[in-house]
C-alpha cells in the first residue's frame, strides 16, 4: 500500500544526491531548471569560497523535476526571500542548525518589492541620477513598475540589484 507522502525526493539513502549540509539554508522545491538563477539572486558565484551544493532536474514528487540548493554557513534575509519567490514561487526555505531542519516555510509573493530589482527602462525615473527606491508590483507572471508600467516576465532574475 501506498501513501503520497512527498519523502521520495532525497530522504532514502538510495536517493540522496547531495550531502546534508550542517548549519545554513536549504532552497527546496525550485522550478527545474532555475537554480543558477537562485545563485544569481544570492550573489554566489563561487569566487568567494561560499560553500554550496546544488542539484538540478532531480526527481521530486511535488513537482515533476527540481533543483535543490543548499548554503552552508548562511541564513537568507527577507529581501532574499521575496525576490527568490518571485522565480520559486514553490520553494521550501529549509534553516538548518548542526544537521537539523530547525524552520521550514514556503516562499510567498509579496504585493511588491521595493529597491530590489531595478527597471530594465532606461528612461524610467528610478534608473535616473536621482535617487528614487525602484518599486515593482508583482503580479501573476512577471513584475510591473510601479513607476513606468514596464512589465517584465522572464529574467527577471537579471534586473536585480547587487
Ligand atoms: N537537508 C540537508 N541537510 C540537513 C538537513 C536537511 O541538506 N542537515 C535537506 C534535505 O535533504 C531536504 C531538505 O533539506 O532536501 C529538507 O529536509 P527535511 O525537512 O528533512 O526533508 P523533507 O521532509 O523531505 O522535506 P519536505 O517535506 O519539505 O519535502
Ligand atoms: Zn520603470
Amino acid at each position: 500500500m501506498s501513501d503520497d507522502h512527498d519523502h521520495h525526493d532525497g530522504n532514502d539513502d538510495h536517493e540522496l544526491r547531495v550531502s546534508k549540509i550542517r548549519d545554513g539554508t536549504v532552497i527546496d522545491h525550485v522550478h527545474g531548471g532555475q537554480a543558477l538563477n537562485v545563485l544569481a539572486i544570492l550573489g554566489i558565484d563561487g569566487t568567494e569560497g561560499e560553500e554550496v551544493s546544488v542539484g538540478m532536474n532531480v526527481p521530486s514528487d511535488r513537482l515533476a523535476r527540481k533543483d535543490i540548493v543548499k548554503v552552508e554557513g548562511r541564513e537568507l534575509s527577507q529581501d532574499e526571500v521575496d525576490v527568490l519567490s518571485l522565480i520559486a514561487p514553490d520553494a521550501t526555505i529549509n534553516i538548518v542548525r548542526d544537521y537539523d531542519v530547525i524552520e521550514k516555510h514556503r516562499v510567498e509573493r509579496p504585493d511588491v518589492v521595493e529597491g530590489v530589482l531595478s527597471c530594465p527602462n532606461a528612461g524610467c525615473i528610478t534608473t535616473g541620477d536621482e535617487p528614487v527606491t525602484s518599486r515593482f508590483s508583482v503580479l501573476e507572471d512577471g513584475v510591473r513598475c510601479s513607476y513606468c508600467e514596464t512589465i517584465v516576465r522572464d529574467e527577471i532574475a537579471s534586473l536585480i540589484d547587487t
